[in-house]
């Protein structure tokens, strides 16, 4: 079946027992054991719960895995996944990488002797040419945040296969439907379900998946040893919100190429990062490794007045952190998501101060364009 139709139509979609067409919440934290020397299937909600295993198994169908994980957040899988490293390794992270990763990587890993390295991660030789004897794993975010640079995932696969590394995508802007990197080869996928996948605003939310039984074995472990997961409640929202991923993504994707085409055409705006324009760096090989652009764009204005002007003036999109959402959403990223980042580190990679970063909704385009319209003769 199209993963369209998996959406809905997937294991988890009748509950076996009473036939209710949503998931039981299950609120338990603890399972009664009926016989004293053999345990039932589930024990302890932190190692397993029916609830959160059905937004596991249905994350792992998607992303073609044989396991998924539910974590608190977007950035507990993330951590949680790093714990697969010991001291003394190394990874080669993309530049362009979401701000809390920068954050854990830098601040907190380093602290148990992890190496690091950052790299432009478009840059095929600069990835081979930092690869290190002790490198484990090569990290990469594609489309990546908020630039939208595109990595060759295939290309780096092909390196870490040559080296022994294993490979994390961080795939929380293009999400199974538009992107599935467990089916080139990447050992670990990561998101924050916050996003696209749950879609309203309304959860936190994190998943993990792999395609190895022994990796799945590894992170189960660490996902229970850690004990970052996901609650009940909160996996149910996720859940719901999957139901209507493709239509969300579909139509914000269709506005997002208009949205973009009508930026690029502005006398005032100075760039568009979006994947689904033609001269976009990488345009060609995100073709080539996904079905479709995403709902994520990012433009620059003249500098940080500009940018104030327009968040003013512009009344359709909320403005904050986050994105993927059924309204849409305008971020800063130099205030939000890279703040974590130093204004130096963030400069060299091209996040500047005139940079605003837009997850389209579901609002109609007309509306929106209009509205940026009118935002846009202040500036
Ligand atoms: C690409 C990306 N990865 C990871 C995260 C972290 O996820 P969460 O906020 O759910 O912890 C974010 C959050 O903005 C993100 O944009």
């Amino acid at each position: 079946m199209d993963l369209q139709t998996q959406l809905v139509h997937n294991k988890w979609q009748i509950d076996a027992q009473t036939g209710a067409v949503s998931v039981p919440i299950h609120h338990a934290s603890t399972f009664h054991q009926f016989d004293f020397d053999t345990f039932g299937k589930y024990d302890y909600s932190r190692s397993g719960n029916p609830t959160r295993e059905a937004l596991e198994e249905t994350i792992a169908e998607l992303e073609g895995g044989v396991s998924g994980f539910a974590f608190a957040s977007g950035m507990a899988a993330i951590s949680t996944a790093f714990l697969l490293l010991s001291k003394g390794d190394h990874v080669l992270v993309t530049d362009d990488v979401y701000g809390g990763t920068y954050r854990i990587i830098t601040d907190v890993l380093s602290r148990f002797g992890i190496e690091h390295t950052f790299v432009d991660m478009t840059d095929l030789d600069a990835v081979a040419r930092h690869i290190r004897p002790n490198t484990k794993v090569i990290y990469m975010e594609t489309p990546s945040n908020p630039l939208l640079k595109i990595t060759d995932i295939r290309g780096v696969v092909k390196l870490a296969k040559a080296h022994g590394c294993l490979t994390f995508l961080d795939n929380t802007f293009a999400t199974p439907i538009l992107q599935r990197p467990l089916d080139l080869g990447v050992d670990v996928v990561l998101h924050s379900a916050t996003k696209f996948l749950a879609g309203h605003s309304d959860v936190v939310a994190g998943l993990a998946v792999v395609k190895d039984e022994r990796l799945a074995k590894e992170l189960r472990k660490l996902q229970y040893s850690f004990g970052a997961v996901l609650g009940v409640q909160d996996a149910w929202l996720v859940l719901r919100g999957l139901k209507t991923l493709h239509v969300r993504l579909e139509h914000s994707s269709r506005s997002a190429i208009q949205l973009a085409q009508f930026l690029h055409r502005h006398p005032k705006v100075a760039h568009v990062y979006y994947p689904g324009l033609s001269h976009h760096d990488g345009h060609i090989i995100h073709r080539e490794q996904a079905r479709g652009f995403g709902a994520v764009l990012s433009f620059e204005l003249e500098d940080e007045q500009a940018v104030r002007t327009f968040v003013k003036h512009a009344h359709v999109p909320i403005f904050a952190v986050s994105l993927g959402a059924v309204e849409s959403i305008l971020s800063y990223p130099a205030k939000m998501s890279h703040a974590a980042m130093p204004k130096a580190e963030r400069h060299r990679r091209g996040i500047t101060d005139g940079l605003l970063r837009m997850s389209v909704g579901l609002e109609a385009i007309d509306d929106l364009i209009a509205d940026f319209e009118q935002a846009l003769s202040y500036v």
